[in-house]
């Protein structure tokens, strides 16, 4: 099933001519906001802010009025059913999908008015765990790791590189599995690689995307508190779109229900569990 929404989804990155926007004719811009993006004691700050997107497929409206503020060091969840447009929003926070209207600021930017150069910059600072998690299947966890160091964060030293793969490896629990093959690990162990691969480049926003999808439950539930202990140990912002209950509890400081293009209701889990609104009520009904 992971594979399948693996294709479906390069499939659409190659059937819509709106996914790379021309940025060539952006003028370079002053980089005013790029104090903003660094590490800062302000819990307060607004990390992204999304206001009145917009964004459709043909005549398929997907996203029609999405309204989202998430500050430093959130963890927040959305809620939706299947092909609701959750993925879609998040593809429009990194820029791989130009939304067709309202606003969309990232540090204090807005994504659309990025070049090529801005928008890799923006994109280093942004941890993507798609669905599938991939990792190369032709190197060890460790060269995987080792990967996004030397040609992303382009570091040459070996000590921080080794130091960094050690820590990363230990915080998601994979400590032994350094010199293993992804094909000798385990579905849930692979997810946890593929999650480390992400973090090793300290992003200051995580992305997930149905991070525990196609795992058991309590594979689910480990990669949950994974993601939970992430936050604590990296003070990252995270919006992480799941459709598992289980997942929403244990990650979230705030819930937002998405439902027709919109986001419906928003509140802790506790507070939406207690909702009147019936579709609410449906997404905790299998809760006790
Ligand atoms: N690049 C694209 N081109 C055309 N249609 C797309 C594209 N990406 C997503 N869609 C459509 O937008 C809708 C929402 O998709 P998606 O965001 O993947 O849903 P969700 O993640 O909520 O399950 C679906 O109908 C999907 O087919
Ligand atoms: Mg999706």
């Amino acid at each position: 099933m992971e594979e399948k929404d693996q294709k479906q989804q390069t499939k659409n990155s190659t059937t819509t001519s709106a996914v790379k926007p021309d940025k060539g004719h952006h003028p370079e811009k002053p980089s005013a906001n790029r104090q903003s993006s660094e590490k800062s004691s302000d819990t307060n700050e607004v990390v992204i802010e999304i206001k009145h997107l917009k964004k459709s497929f043909g005549s398929k409206d997907v996203l029609k009025d999405i309204n989202l503020t998430v500050r430093r060091g959130e963890n927040v969840v959305v809620l939706g059913k299947s092909g609701q447009g959750k993925s879609v929003t998040i593809q429009c926070i990194v820029g791989m999908l130009m939304p067709d209207g309202g606003t969309l600021k990232v540090f204090g930017e807005e994504v659309c008015d990025l070049n090529e150069k801005e928008l890799k910059e923006l994109r280093i600072k942004i941890g993507f765990l798609f669905q599938s998690g991939a990792l190369y299947d032709s190197m060890t966890v460790r060269e995987n790791l080792e990967f996004p160091l030397t040609r992303v964060l382009k570091l040459k030293d070996q000590a921080e590189i080794d130091k960094r793969v050690k820590e990363v490896l230990e915080g998601v629990g994979l400590a032994d599995a350094a010199d293993k093959m992804p094909s000798d690990l385990s579905g849930g162990m692979r997810k946890r690689a593929g999650l480390a691969r992400t973090l090793i480049v300290h992003p200051e926003i995580m992305l997930y995307d149905e991070p525990t999808t196609g795992l058991d439950p309590i594979t689910s539930r480990e990669i949950s508190e994974l993601i939970l202990s992430m936050q604590k140990k990296y003070k990252t912002t995270s919006i992480i779109i799941t459709h598992d209950m289980e997942c929403a509890r244990i990650t979230s400081d705030r819930v937002v229900i998405m439902n027709d293009g919109e986001y419906i209701e928003e509140g802790t889990f506790d507070g939406l569990q207690k909702s009147k609104n019936e579709l609410v009520k449906s997404f905790f009904k299998d809760i006790s």
